[in-house]
């Protein structure tokens, strides 16, 4: 079965491109064409992120307009996000932080949930709560790839997504750690591009990024 039709897991989400891209958008306008411009580099699971008030009218434009693209939201801070998101045609949940109440929600919705974590302790509870893919985030910030060595050793069951400051330039350097399967990052997006249409220039970053060995 494709996996635009099966149901996902948090694993499938990360292992489907190298990059998931973290997208911020103002306009719905620009969803649609957005999200067909990555969808044509190779990128087809798509972070929309909670961050804007069009945010899940982009997400049910994409899920209504562009099969081929898989529609996930981030910025999950809430289990009524959550619920909001899933309603909107979401597919998997990102969240920056992790709260058991999001942790649980996801579980009884069924929305496949990259919780967000930037501490020994916070791995904890969300493995606690069953999950084992998790977002390290901020990651650049909070550590980088040293902490993400240093993790491997108590927390080596567990696979992670950097996502914060990561870019072209070290993504390389974190996908070759042995317990990163994915990074996220915003740089496919930038704002300028969008708004003055240039598609074709998302499409070349996304099949750039989907060069990158893991
Ligand atoms: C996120 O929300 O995950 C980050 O804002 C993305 O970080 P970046 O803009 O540094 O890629």
């Amino acid at each position: 079965m494709a996996v635009t039709d099966k149901k996902l897991t948090a694993l499938d989400v990360m292992l489907d491109q190298p990059v998931i891209p973290v997208i911020v958008l103002n306009e719905v306008a620009h969803a649609v064409p957005m999200a067909k411009a990555l969808v044509a580099g190779g990128i087809r699971m798509l972070e929309i992120t909670l961050r804007t008030p069009v945010a899940l009218d982009c997400m049910r434009a994409i899920a209504d307009e562009v099969p081929a693209a898989v529609v996930g939201a981030g910025t999950i801070r809430s289990a009524a996000d959550a619920k909001a998101a899933l309603a909107a045609g979401a597919r998997f949940g990102v969240s920056p932080g992790y709260t058991g109440a999001i942790g649980k929600t996801c579980q009884d919705i069924g929305l496949p949930l990259l919780p967000g974590i930037a501490t020994g302790s916070e791995i904890m509870l969300a493995q606690q709560d069953g999950y084992t893919e998790l977002k390290f985030f901020p990651a650049m910030q909070a550590g980088g790839p040293n902490l993400l060595k240093a993790w491997a050793g108590p927390f080596a069951d567990i696979k992670f997504c950097p996502t914060g400051g990561v870019s072209p330039e070290n993504a390389p350097t974190l996908l070759a750690l042995p317990n990163v399967v994915v990074v996220g990052g915003s740089w496919l997006t930038p704002a300028n591009l969008m708004a003055k249409g240039e598609w074709a220039a998302i499409t070349a970053m996304a099949a750039e990024a989907c060069k990158f060995a893991r």
